[in-house]
């Protein structure tokens, strides 16, 4: 007899030891019949069972496991929080969008920031509107503001040393400041591949360079670069504009892996569409400002959310962090895992576009 067997149907009285069977097996038949029960009381034990279960056991669990995750969410919070209180956070493009979000977050949390843009008077506004805020839980700092052209490749080395006298050393660098294009490529004056190419890599790239020797001095630093989607993959139309996304994103790749064993961390941030002014301040093919708020753009995500989410991924020192919805997250991954069907898509993206810019 086959113990299992023995166990199956045992209880259901199907089956009785027969004389070739081994002793054990009458016994053990003889103690099972003698605590079947009929079906009213094997309903009631369920039903006690099922009462102790969630009254005694299931409730705590639950309220148990929602504790240890409330525990550990408030505990990120503040090992993010901590991470940039008093730390010197240096942001490009502060003067709107993204930046001016990431100002307004970084000030709230702590930080001592140090506001870099083109507008010195926009600047100026926005670390007076700083200053005047107080959040009554953190100690916060008036900003520093430093005016330079990220494009004018000129003018770094001095800006990177006007950086370092603020505050003596940086914790934290969030190359933000880009510039947007829209444009055929065929039509697209090399002048303008230069320019978005100045503005989102070179510039970004000789500042990074200008700060890095003294982060390795002191054996600290977050390096992170503000770049896109479309520094994935590219859109029909933005050639310029994905093309210094792509460098920034294997710049930055390459730069967390050498500076890893100076304690450096890196980090890329690639957003889907976000609701601020970058359409309206792209440049087109002959060099003129786009001045149109796209419908991508305008129904992106509020910039205040991708601050806090830059906030959040350089507290966990988060190393690649794609910030977008589904679709341009899927879109992603379609280029690696099927990359014909991505650029056929692509190409009849361009044909519609084409279209309706003629009609
Ligand atoms: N908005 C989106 O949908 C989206 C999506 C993905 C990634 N991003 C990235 O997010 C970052 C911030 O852009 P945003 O959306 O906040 O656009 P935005 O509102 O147009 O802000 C761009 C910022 O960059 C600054 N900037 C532009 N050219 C500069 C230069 N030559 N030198 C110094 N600063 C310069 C601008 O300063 P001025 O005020 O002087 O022009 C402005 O402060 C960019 O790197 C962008 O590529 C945006």
């Amino acid at each position: 007899m086959d113990p299992l067997n023995l166990v199956l149907y045992l209880p259901r009285a199907e089956w009785s030891p027969g004389p070739e069977d081994p002793g054990w097996c009458a016994m053990l038949c003889q103690v099972l019949k003698e605590h079947q029960m009929c079906p009213r009381q094997k309903s009631l034990l369920r039903a006690r069972v099922m009462d102790f279960i969630t009254s005694t056991a299931i409730l705590p669990l639950l309220l148990g496991c929602v504790g240890l995750f409330s525990l550990f969410k408030l505990l990120q919070w503040l090992r993010m929080r901590a991470y940039v209180r008093n730390a010197v956070v240096v942001i490009t493009g502060a003067t709107s969008g993204l930046g001016r979000e990431c100002a307004r977050v970084f000030h709230a949390a702590g930080a001592r920031l140090v506001l870099c843009g083109r507008n010195a008077e926009a600047l100026e506004e926005l670390s007076q509107e700083l200053a005047a805020s107080r959040t009554p839980e953190v100690q916060t700092h008036k900003p520093y503001t430093v005016t330079f052209d990220l494009a004018d490749p000129g003018a770094i080395a001095g800006a990177a040393s006007k950086i370092l006298q603020c505050f003596g050393h940086v914790d934290v660098l969030i190359n933000n400041a880009g510039i947007s294009y829209r444009g055929a490529i065929v039509d697209t004056s090399p002048d303008v591949d230069k320019r978005v190419m100045e503005t989102n890599y070179f510039g970004p790239v000789a500042l990074t360079k200008a700060l890095l020797p003294a982060m390795i001095r002191r054996r600290q630093g977050h390096v992170v670069a503000i770049s896109s989607i479309q520094g994935k993959i590219s859109l029909p139309f933005r050639s310029a504009y994905a093309a210094s996304k792509h460098a920034t994103q294997a710049f930055f790749d390459c730069l967390r892996a050498e500076v890893e064993q100076h304690d450096i961390e890196v980090t890329v941030i690639s957003p889907g569409y976000i609701h601020t002014n970058l359409s309206l301040n792209a440049v087109t093919a002959d060099g003129s400002k786009y001045g149109v708020m796209d419908e991508t753009t305008a129904q992106g995500r509020s910039p205040v959310q991708v601050a806090q989410d830059v906030l959040a991924a350089l507290g966990k020192k988060k190393k690649d962090v794609v910030l977008a919805d589904l679709m341009p997250s899927l879109a992603v991954y379609l280029r690696t895992l099927a990359p014909g069907l991505f650029f056929r898509l692509m190409a009849s993206r361009a044909r519609k576009e084409r279209k309706s810019k003629h009609s």
